[in-house]
């Protein structure tokens, strides 16, 4: 080889090595907020030549976008890392590097430990330090292990990179928008303000540019996200701060988004004008999650949910006097230290009295640095089991029940993917349900008007209405 070929070979090897393409595999735990922010991560490090795999054998980079919910979620993380070691461990005798991050909510609340327990983690990140994530792995390159947990005094948001359309339109026709972050609400159960940080609000601007990069992608149903999404206060084009509900009026504004949501709500924060976006806006979807947690006012209280159980119920009443069809979901908490049988029964009175479309629950679990942990009287978990399976059973029971109703009315519904048989699509109903149809002349993204025919497990049936 002449010195020249030489010195050209030696050029294209580096060209071939900055353009190779890097994979990396994101697993996505606990809310929605962490979907929206492994999409988020994922255009970050597209723009350093990273595309997204789902084979996790195949990926240069691993992250693990984790929640610390409760302790199970928690837990789940560190199985995971031990099974990546060995993975990790058998691609290096390949000659095949692989690094390992771990972001979310147990990279915020507990990075040194996880730096400590999981030799082969590279690199740690909190969710208000995702800008610095591509830059962060330039140091894992360098051989750094990085820990980057501060709460970020810059916006990630500015220096994240909103979803391009290519991106979006792969993703299909509903999208999570993050309108707001953290929470100042200090619920003695809740581990959320502390690995979410305070209550941080995006600007007008920023989320109406977001909105119509989505829309422009082929979006045709947002949900607004937040740990508290309707405690969302954001700076108008004036600097003028704007509520959830006058921020619902400017996006119905926008060309072709058909449907509006958000979640999760505190009912602290149902204002008047939110009440009446439900009464204005055809686009904002009849569905509201609005959680309570517990139907006893003394475990609300311990709870420093700041409100009793008459308050939710005429809050409710409020709401549905603006948006009759309006259905409710939930969460719940059972067997909060203290929670005794007549507490209990309370909240099975209270899901009585509102009657939810859908609801989540779960047992109490004791996290480190909440008040709740410091509480005496915790309940056996025995007593938990127990009272967690009557309320499931009667949620279910709710949940049935609100699909049966829906046989026989006419709705729309916004198809969002291909069904199991040729010719079907399956689609959502204002209410959120999945609804299998027929429809060989429709689309993915059309609304389309169908009457409900029967019910499945967790899936409704319909006929197209021509
Ligand atoms: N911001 C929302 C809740 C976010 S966390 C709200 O205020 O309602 C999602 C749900 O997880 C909560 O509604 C609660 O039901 C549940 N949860 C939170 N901390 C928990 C804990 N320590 N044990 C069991 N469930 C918990
Ligand atoms: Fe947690 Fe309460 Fe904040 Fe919801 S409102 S995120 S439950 S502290
Ligand atoms: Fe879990 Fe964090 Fe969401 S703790 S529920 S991922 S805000």
């Amino acid at each position: 080889m002449t010195q020249e070929t030489a010195v050209l070979s030696a050029k294209r090897e580096m060209a071939l090595e900055s353009s190779a393409v890097r994979k990396v595999f994101v697993k996505t735990y606990g809310c929605q907020m962490n979907v929206y922010d492994s999409d988020r991560m994922t255009d970050a490090l597209a723009r350093d030549g990273y595309v997204a795999t789902d084979v996790m054998e195949d990926a240069d980079l691993v992250l693990l976008n984790t929640c610390h919910i409760r302790e199970k979620a928690a837990e789940k993380v560190y199985s995971a890392l031990g099974r990546l070691r060995e993975l990790k461990k058998k691609k290096a005798g390949e000659g095949r590097e692989m690094m390992i991050g771990v972001a979310g909510c147990v990279a915020q609340a507990e990075g040194d430990e996880i730096l400590r327990r999981a030799p082969a983690v590279d690199l740690v990140i909190g969710p208000q330090t995702y800008h610095r994530l591509p830059e962060a792995l330039k140091r894992v390159k360098r051989g750094e292990r990085v820990l980057e947990t501060d709460y970020a005094i810059e916006d990630k948001f500015e220096h994240l990179p909103a979803p391009d359309k290519a991106k979006t339109r792969a993703r299909g026709v509903t999208a999570f928008l993050t309108v707001q972050e953290g929470c100042d609400k200090f619920c003695t159960f809740c581990v959320v303000p502390y690995t979410r940080g305070s209550e941080v609000s995006r600007p007008v601007a920023q989320i109406v540019s977001e909105a119509q990069k989505l829309v422009d992608g082929g979006v045709r149903e947002i949900t607004l996200l937040g740990q508290n999404v309707n405690a969302w206060h954001g700076s108008g084009p004036n600097g003028d701060k704007w509520g959830l509900g006058e921020l619902l009026h400017r996006l119905s504004e926008i060309d072709g988004l058909a449907r509006l949501r958000y979640t999760t709500s505190h009912p602290r924060d149902m204002d008047d004008s939110l009440i009446a976006a439900h009464r204005d806006l055809p686009q904002l979807m009849p569905y509201l999650h609005l959680p309570i947690q517990s139907g006893s006012n003394r475990i609300l209280k311990a709870m420093n949910r700041r409100h009793t159980t008459a308050e939710y119920i005429a809050l409710i009443a409020r709401i549905k006097a603006a948006r009759p069809d309006l259905a409710l979901s939930g969460d719940f908490i059972v067997g909060f230290p203290g929670e005794t049988d007549e507490d209990f029964a309370d909240t099975l009175r209270l899901v009585e009295t509102v009657g939810y479309a859908q609801a989540f629950s779960f047992k109490y679990s004791t996290r480190p640095g909440t008040p709740g942990a410091e509480l005496d009287d915790q309940v056996p978990e025995d007593v938990k089991a127990n009272r967690l399976e009557r309320l499931q059973a009667l949620l279910l029971k709710q949940q049935h029940a609100f699909a049966e109703q829906c046989v026989g009315k006419t709705i729309d519904l916004l198809l969002e993917k291909p069904g199991r048989m040729p010719g079907q699509l399956i689609g959502r109903s204002p209410w959120l349900q999945s609804v299998n149809v027929d429809a060989k002349s429709s689309q993915i993204g059309d609304i389309i008007s169908v009457r409900i025919t029967g019910t499945g497990p967790n899936s409704l049936f319909a006929e197209v209405v021509s």
